[in-house]
């Protein structure tokens, strides 16, 4: 998600815009708990996920320069490439005979996807070696990963195929990736009041919605922050939960390489004691997200003490936990960009990539890579 910076963005909506928003508040009053009230989750589960109206799943990408937010792969394609180097050297330590796969959790636009590709299709058998599987929950940016990947698949004779949940053909061995989706999962939002926690999310207020609180309806998530202060603001997204569950139970053997932007739970609790949720929208912070559902991108920081926990929990072992930036230099970055330098045709590509290099270092500063693997499988060596 990053790239915000103020002012907070204005929201130059078309009659069509404000028809798909006025659809979703609707569809969200239908699902309000009888004074009205919407728990955050269910809010940002519609906003972001309902069927054709919702940010995700409207008729616009909303990914990359000319959309609302860019992520690595969009900087520059040395991220795939570095990424691909790591799916190449897990396939090189596996039995060859041995069918493997390169399974993507929520490919958004298909840019990581085209780069990881067009890198493993440089191999003289690729062909033989690698499929690659999109496993998008938005129908239509389904459509375009699919196209997108497809295309430069066929290059490399290498098959691309989507497929609707991380195991659906059953186990496999190989490679998942989930870049930036567990940030994108919808999250309980609860203050903690002298009462106890509550639960915040939103009200129809006639065709606005309004931030709103109530005691909560259903059970706490397990494990709440200990001795809250008054106002403290706790996120829980059940849906990373499902994730790693997902990986545990299908990835048989290989890698899980989850990249997304958080912190541990101490550390999130001491910097953002108010929480963490962010919209975005044309690049730009917007101040009050829940105003303009379906056009704005909501996203919270990954909370990694708790996936760290989920995964042990679900029998996967850590192989490494780390800066964004110490991860591509195991994954042999330091090379690419030599590569990408020598070949750069002109001067200014050549600065271009120099300066792209330095933000995918230095620019992703609060991204994390966490390697998983099934216990008892083979154990990787992380370099
Ligand atoms: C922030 S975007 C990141 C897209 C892409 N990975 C990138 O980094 O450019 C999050 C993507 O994850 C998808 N997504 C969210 N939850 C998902 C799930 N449970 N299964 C599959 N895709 C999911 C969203 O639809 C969206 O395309």
């Amino acid at each position: 998600m990053p790239s915000p910076h103020p002012p907070s963005a204005a929201l130059d909506e078309s009659a069509e815009d404000l028809a798909r928003e006025r659809a979703l508040v609707e569809r969200l009053g239908a699902s309000a708990e009888t004074d009205g009230f919407v728990p955050f989750d269910r809010f940002m589960d519609r906003a972001l996920y309902a069927e054709g109206i919702g940010y995700y799943t409207g008729p616009t990408n909303p990914l990359g320069r000319l959309g609302d937010f860019y992520t690595a792969p969009h900087v520059h394609p040395l991220f795939g490439r570095a990424l691909a180097r790591r799916v190449q050297q897990v396939r090189d330590r596996l039995v060859p005979e041995v069918p493997f796969r390169v399974v993507e959790l929520g490919p958004g636009d298909g840019t990581l996807a085209a780069t990881v590709l067009e890198e493993l299709g440089r191999e003289p058998d690729a062909a033989a070696r690698y499929s690659y599987v999109l496993v998008e929950r938005s129908p239509s940016l389904r459509t375009v990963s699919l196209e997108r990947a497809q295309t430069v698949g066929a290059g490399a004779g290498i098959s691309v195929a989507t497929e609707e949940g991380l195991g659906s053909s059953g186990p496999f061995v190989g490679v998942v990736i989930a870049h930036e989706v567990l940030d994108a999962q919808p999250v309980r939002r609860l203050v903690y009041r002298r009462e106890g926690w509550q639960e915040l999310g939103v009200r129809g207020i006639g065709d606005r919605l309004e931030p709103a609180e109530s005691r909560p309806s259903r059970p706490l998530p397990p494990n709440p922050p200990a001795a809250p202060e008054d106002g403290e603001i706790w996120e829980h997204a059940a849906g990373t939960t499902t994730c790693v569950r997902a990986i545990s139970d299908h990835l048989a053997s290989g890698v899980a390489i989850v990249i997304d932007y958080g912190m541990g739970a101490a550390e999130l609790r001491s910097a953002h004691p108010t929480g963490t949720l962010a919209g975005v929208r044309r690049h730009q912070p917007v101040e009050e997200p829940w105003t303009h559902p379906g056009h704005v991108d909501l996203s919270t920081f990954v909370d990694f003490t708790r996936v760290r926990a989920d995964a042990a929990r679900f029998g996967l072992c850590e192989l490494a936990y780390s800066s964004q930036a110490e991860a591509l230099g195991r994954w042999g970055f330091d090379e690419l960009l030599r590569e990408a330098l020598r070949s750069a045709p002109s001067a200014e590509a050549r600065l271009r990539t120099q300066l792209a290099a330095k933000s995918l270092l230095f620019g992703f500063e609060r991204f994390q890579i966490l390697e998983l693997a099934p216990a008892g499988g083979v154990v990787w060596p992380i370099t």
